[in-house]
């Protein structure tokens, strides 16, 4: 048996831009100014963090951590650590970590501890979609894009085995048996 997979929409690129606007926004106004340092997931949040940087009316510096979580492939294990060495110093700064997906929420949750006990003055989320249903840590998210419930999505940065990244507007997977 073989499985086939289509995509539906589910935000159009117009959507999307709309709403990295406003996150810009709406962080810009919450800060007034100062410096942020936006810390990107990799490799999912490239698109996001690119987008959302360039509307922010704040000064920001910019950095990247690839995280690598062991266990099931469609799951976090919440066994997670740095998959390559930090490239920053987060000690005294305001950390905005821009993150895909927040979905079971362990990948995030460990991240957000280790921004902390490396000193960090404060730590700010910001997530382009919360899929709230597999959450298994609670976690507060200060900007959501969108909440989407379910469904394995795809595009604007987001991929399945490494394709459809490059999609500008955000599908979900669906999956046929034939
Ligand atoms: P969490 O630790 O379960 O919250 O895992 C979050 C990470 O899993 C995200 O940064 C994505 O890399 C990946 N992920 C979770 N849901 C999806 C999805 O629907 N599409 C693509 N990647 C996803």
């Amino acid at each position: 048996m073989s499985a086939r997979e289509t995509l539906e929409p589910v935000l159009t690129p117009e959507r999307i831009r709309a709403r990295v606007a406003e996150l810009a926004a709406e962080i810009g106004r919450d800060h007034q100014g100062r410096e942020l340092l936006l810390v990107g997931i990799l490799k999912g949040a490239f698109i996001f963090l690119s987008d959302l940087a360039r509307a922010l009316p704040a000064p920001c510096r910019i950095d990247f951590v690839r995280l690598a979580s062991y266990g099931a492939s469609d799951q976090s294990s919440g066994r997670i650590e740095l998959k390559s060495p930090c490239t920053f110093d987060p000690a005294g700064k305001t950390v905005l970590v821009v993150e895909d997906i927040v979905d079971t929420g362990l990948t995030l949750d460990w991240f957000l501890r280790w921004l902390k006990e490396q000193g960090a003055a404060a730590v700010k989320t910001c997530a382009l979609v919360d899929k709230p249903e597999r959450r298994q840590v609670p976690l507060f998210l200060d900007y959501v894009g969108f909440q989407i419930p379910r469904g394995f999505l795809v595009g604007y940065g987001l991929d399945y085995a490494e394709r459809y990244r490059s999609l500008p507007g955000i599908y979900e997977v669906v999956f046929a048996q034939d």
